[in-house]
């Protein structure tokens, strides 16, 4: 897959570093199982991941395929539209988020937040090691919650199924698009375009 994502201006020309360019949400998984030492190294990945307060509010429930009950458990609360696909992913994972801070019970602002840093931080080592991830919001909370025990102040946020891509299968067509960094970049006022954002109108990439 070549996919070229280049910040320009017009003082120059940097790419984005080529792990993001290569990250990217197939449904399509190998049945090939995800080897355990690569598995432990996203969850250190997310482990490393900052957090307001050093709070580090996230946890993982993972299920591996080998694992067939775990993973059942995980599959029946997606959506049924997530099931289609997920069920072919070698390893499914909830992310939660825990929601009062240890020390006094204050509500944490920004968990959410610090979970989904985590989740980037495993998504990016995962694709380093060759993985893709596919997150879901499509799935049951309660029915995570009452099939794992989930303790109260824990609240499950998204199931990311993990794996390898099919090579059988071809790329997804669609183009891949995105908000201009204009749009979302400001500086001075509210909706002020940053001079940093460079000077395309458009982002749209495909796959190959
Ligand atoms: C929090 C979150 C929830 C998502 N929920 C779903 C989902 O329920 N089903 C699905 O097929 N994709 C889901 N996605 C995947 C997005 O649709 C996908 O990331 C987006 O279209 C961009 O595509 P890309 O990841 O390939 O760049 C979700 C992604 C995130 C981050």
């Amino acid at each position: 897959m070549v996919v070229v994502i280049i910040g320009n201006n017009e003082k120059g020309t940097v790419a984005v570093h080529d792990l993001i360019q290569k990250r990217w949400s197939p449904r399509d998984f190998s049945p090939r199982g995800v080897e355990r030492e690569k598995l432990t190294a996203i969850f250190q990945a997310a482990q490393s991941t900052p957090s307001s307060f050093n709070e580090q509010p996230w946890a993982y429930i993972v299920a591996e395929k080998e694992n067939p009950a775990d993973f059942e458990r995980i599959l029946n609360a997606l959506a049924p539209r997530n099931q289609e696909w997920a069920r072919h992913a070698p390893v499914l994972i909830v992310s939660l988020a825990k929601q009062n801070f240890e020390v006094d019970g204050r509500t944490n602002h920004h968990a959410l937040y610090d979970l989904g840093a985590a989740s980037a931080h495993l998504t990016f080592q995962a694709t380093a090691l060759g993985l893709h991830v596919h997150q879901m919001g499509g799935f049951s909370r309660e029915k995570i919650k009452e099939e794992f025990s989930v303790p109260q102040g824990f609240e499950p946020i998204a199931v990311l199924a993990v794996g390898y891509f099919d090579e059988t299968k071809s790329l997804p067509a669609a183009i891949r698009k995105r908000k201009p960094v204009k749009d979302f970049v400001f500086e001075s006022h509210w909706g002020i375009s940053s001079q940093l954002t460079g000077i395309e109108d458009e982002k749209e990439f495909n796959f190959n």
